[in-house]
């Protein structure tokens, strides 16, 4: 896979680090001098923590849930997950505008540098709703998620892991949207799995599953 692939190529400083070290007095002092430049330019997660709060925090929020309607919780989510979302972003194939823009010009380092960051922060619960969830409709979305293995590839918990997203606690306006995409076809996933899971889904049970997912608190 081409992208995957060529993540793994060493970054370019790393190896200029390589040649410049201690060849002469000029070059040790150059490398020397390099290394000074680097330690106050933030690299690695500390670039992108800081670009990430720069740019994307303005709504998914700086700790990775916002309340902005249609913006997804990226608190507790994947690298590996997140790294396919911004590559069918860059190309075009998941066709949110602002995200689309934003991910044209990522490098394949961007496109790491935004997923481990991603990766490193935390899970956090929905805010405690105002009225509990309503426990028919629960029940409803929770034999449901049993009945079409939304379980055996999500987790028990709904909490995913590595390239299967987490869901539990995800918006539910976001849930909703996607799952009628994947069944549409208007988002491709990076695999087949989910268009292949809402085969034999009928539409009209999406709304549930949707609900069950986003007021899932792991009871
Ligand atoms: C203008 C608001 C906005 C900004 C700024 C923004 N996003 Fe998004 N992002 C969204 C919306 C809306 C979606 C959902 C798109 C959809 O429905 O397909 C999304 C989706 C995503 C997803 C997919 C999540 C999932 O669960 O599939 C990732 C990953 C993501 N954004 C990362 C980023 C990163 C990294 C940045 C900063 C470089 C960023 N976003 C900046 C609005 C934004
Ligand atoms: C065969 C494994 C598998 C099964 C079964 C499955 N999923 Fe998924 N699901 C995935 C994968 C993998 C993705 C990532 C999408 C991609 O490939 O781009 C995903 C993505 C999703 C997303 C999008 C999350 C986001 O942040 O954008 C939702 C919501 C979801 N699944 C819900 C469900 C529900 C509800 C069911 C049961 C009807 C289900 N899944 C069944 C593997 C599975």
């Amino acid at each position: 896979m081409a992208l995957l692939g060529s993540t793994v190529a060493l970054p370019a400083n790393a190896q200029a680090k390589k040649v410049t070290v201690g060849t002469s007095a000029t070059s040790a002092a150059r490398a020397a001098g390099a290394a000074g430049a680097a330690a106050s330019v933030p690299s690695g997660n500390a670039l992108y923590a800081e670009r990430f709060r720069n740019v994307c925090a303005a709504c998914h929020g700086a700790d990775g849930r916002s309340d902005m309607a249609g913006t997804p919780v990226l608190a507790g989510q994947y690298s590996l997950y997140t790294i396919t979302q911004l590559f069918l972003f860059r190309e075009g194939r998941r066709t949110n505008e602002a995200m689309v823009a934003l991910a044209k010009p990522m490098t394949d380092t961007d496109l790491r540098g935004f997923s481990d960051f991603i990766g490193t922060l935390a899970p956090m619960p929905a805010p405690p709703p105002a009225a509990p969830p309503d426990a028919a409709r629960m029940s409803k979305g929770q034999a449901l998620a049993q009945q079409n293995k939304c379980v055996f590839c999500h987790g028990t918990a709904l909490e995913g892991g590595q390239g299967v997203p987490r869901i539990g606690g995800q918006k539910e306006e976001y849930v909703r949207a996607t799952l009628r995409g994947f069944k549409s076809g208007e988002r491709p996933g990076y695999t087949r799995a989910m268009t292949e899971a809402l085969s034999q889904v009928p539409v009209d049970d999406l709304d549930a599953l949707a609900y069950y997912v986003a007021n899932f608190t792991g009871k």
